[in-house]
């Protein structure tokens, strides 16, 4: 989704914005644009396409003079991705810029209103309101018209602003769109990620709704709608700057691939200290865990189907039911919810629409809120009652990997927590899964070690124009995921199938030569699917079976097999997952795809 950066300082914008939105490029976009400040006023230049022309429309930023400016990279939503549509976008007097993040729901009876009062509209953006908007309400005072535009804006906006009358000031402004401040020396900056801010500084402060930052080379004050001023607290990043680069790999797909034993020992080892499970700040007493009847898993996309993955370790061991339930369902299902229901919200950016809108309607009804969430300072974050971040590091690649598997990680974390706490399991059964969960980074390096036999395999499994994953309970819901993984990034048909439900209507479209997934991973079930297989092996497919490492059996079934190391089967699909990630990758690889950013896709989906 869009992507903003703003800087001021004491060296030139120019070079520095094209670099902040670089690191923003991974969000997916597909127009950019930069405006800078200097005594003779605001200079533009925007593209539709990649940054690269940007870079060559601009000789990367050196023909652009200015030590303040603000940067965008755009998801078209209102008007199509062209050069005028890209932001910035300016005032008719040219006195003012702005880059916007969102969307104003307002915006067609603001643009009738400005035109009628004669602003000119370049663009069909409902971005270009707010710039007209600023222009009429200035009376030289830069933050007063900035604060009476937004109070007419609806929606959702994240804002930067230029004043050509105030060359070293940059504002800033928050509504329902994330925006980070970075504190330099002698220098500041805002950005819609840290991503973009960690190569400056890692000192952050996060602006909460409804907040303005007025930001000089000298400091940054924050203030409120009333234009009182707020204290905000300091914030460090810990990512590494290597963390958000490539680190010697091809893709960071890849990259984010490997790390997973890393990723998920950091979720995992700090919550479990000696026998001891510990949710962080957001430990539940166990009168509060008994009052739980129902729970419900909402989310979109892999975090979704992180869900459906986690759904039975929490059912199992906490005797409770469990629904998954897609966000952009749960949003508009009136559901039947109350104080008695636990929603547990999981998304790797914190800042996905969809799972918004359904956290908020759910909290109306009076659940009790449980965020599973990545990005910290997120919105999902603090809207939540309790929130366990991942700490999986910064997730670049479009297609999550080590998102989804860090956030089953905290679902089997909790499973084990709520359990424990409401005294259902014995002492002994808490210790065995406490310690298979423990194993389970060194699972996921064995699973990863099979890398070298997974390009061969993709190159015969994605020679169709389609594929389909069969499995059933557990092994289905990682085929969901698995599938999801295979259309993204390669572009080819997958489609995930309950293997039980083959036989009524999917297996017509089996035919010679048809590829075909089939998870045997679950050992209570596994001789179901392997029927599965006889069948469409009988009507001429090509079967890569997964099976548990040790059951040969399923070598006289399928034509390929991928053997998986053996975990507890509560925890199993986080590693089962791992080389169906790989073929993926390897396939997409393969056609000679763009991996790290799939056609149509953005990182994080901050509209509906
Ligand atoms: C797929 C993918 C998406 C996200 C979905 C939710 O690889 O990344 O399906 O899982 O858009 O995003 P978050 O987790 O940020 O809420």
């Amino acid at each position: 989704m869009c992507g903003i950066v703003g800087f001021t300082g004491k060296q030139d914008a120019a070079p520095i914005l094209l670099n902040g939105l670089k690191k923003l490029e991974y969000r997916g976009y597909d127009s950019a644009g930069i405006a800078v400040c200097n005594a003779g006023g605001i200079s533009l230049a925007k593209v539709s396409g990649r940054i690269a022309r940007l870079c060559e429309k601009t000789d990367d930023g050196k023909n652009m003079p200015g030590f303040t400016g603000i940067g965008h990279t755009r998801w078209a939503t209102h008007g199509a991705p062209t050069d005028i549509n890209a932001h910035p976008h300016m005032s008719c007097d040219g006195r003012f810029s702005v880059v916007h993040n969102g969307i104003i729901e307002n915006y067609m009876e603001l643009r009738q209103e400005l035109s009628s009062k004669g602003y000119i509209f370049a663009s069909e953006t409902d971005t270009e309101v707010i710039v007209h908007l600023i222009e009429m309400y200035y009376k030289g005072d830069f933050r007063e018209a900035v604060m009476k535009a937004a109070s007419r804006l609806e929606g959702s906006y994240a804002l930067g602003v230029l004043c050509a009358d105030c060359p070293d000031r940059l504002i800033a402004v928050r509504e329902a769109s994330p925006l980070i401040l970075g504190i330099g020396i002698g220098e500041n900056f805002f950005a819609s990620d840290v991503t973009a801010l960690v190569s400056h500084t890692r000192n952050v402060m996060y602006l909460d709704d409804g907040e303005f930052a007025e930001l000089s080379p000298k400091g940054i004050s924050v203030f409120d709608c009333t234009g009182a001023s707020v204290h905000k607290k300091i914030s460090h990043i810990n990512w590494s700057i290597e963390a958000a680069e490539k680190g010697g790999f091809e893709h960071f797909m890849l990259k984010e691939i490997m790390e997973q034993p890393r990723a998920v020992e950091s979720t995992i080892s700090p919550r479990l200290q000696q026998n001891d499970i510990h949710l962080d700040d957001s430990d539940f007493s166990p009168e509060e865990l008994k009052s739980i009847q129902r729970i419900i898993i909402t989310a979109c996309g892999s975090a979704y189907y992180a869900g459906c993955a986690g759904k039975t370790a929490i059912e199992k061991l906490c005797r409770l039911p469990v629904d998954v339930i897609l966000a952009s369902e749960l949003r508009y299902a009136e559901p039947q919810i109350d104080e008695h229901t636990l929603l547990i919200v999981l998304s790797q950016s914190g800042e996905t629409a969809d799972t918004i809108a359904a956290m908020t309607e759910c909290k109306k009804l009076g659940a009790k809120t449980l965020a599973i969430v990545n990005v910290v300072g997120s919105t999902i974050a603090k809207l939540a009652d309790r929130t366990l971040y991942t700490w999986a590091g910064p997730e670049i690649a479009v297609a999550t990997t080590k998102g989804y598997t860090t956030q089953l990680a905290v679902l089997y974390i909790f499973a084990l927590y709520a359990a424990k706490t409401m005294k259902l399991l014995s002492r002994e059964e808490y210790l065995r899964l406490l310690d298979a969960l423990r194993s389970l980074p060194k699972k996921i390096q064995q699973a990863l070690d099979m890398n070298p036999l997974l390009p061969k395999l993709a190159e015969k499994y994605s020679s169709n124009h389609s594929v389909f994953y069969i499995g059933r309970n557990s092994d289905y819901a990682v085929a969901l995921e698995a599938a999801l993984k295979m259309k993204e990034i390669s572009y080819i048909h997958a489609e995930a199938y309950a293997a039980g439900e083959l036989k009524h209507g999917t297996i017509a479209l089996i035919d010679e030569g048809q590829p075909v997934i089939a998870l045997c991973c679950n050992n209570k079930i596994w001789e179901k699917t392997a029927n599965n297989i006889v069948e469409v092996k009988t009507r001429g497919a090509q079967v890569l079976a997964l099976a548990s490492k040790g059951n040969r059996a399923v070598l006289a079934q399928a034509d390929d097999v991928i053997f998986i190391p053996q975990i507890d089967p509560m925890f199993q699909a986080a590693v089962e997952i791992i080389p169906l990630q790989l073929l993926a990758y390897h396939a997409a690889k393969a056609k000679g795809c763009d991996i790290d950013k799939p056609k149509n896709l953005a990182k994080s989906v901050t509209v509906e």
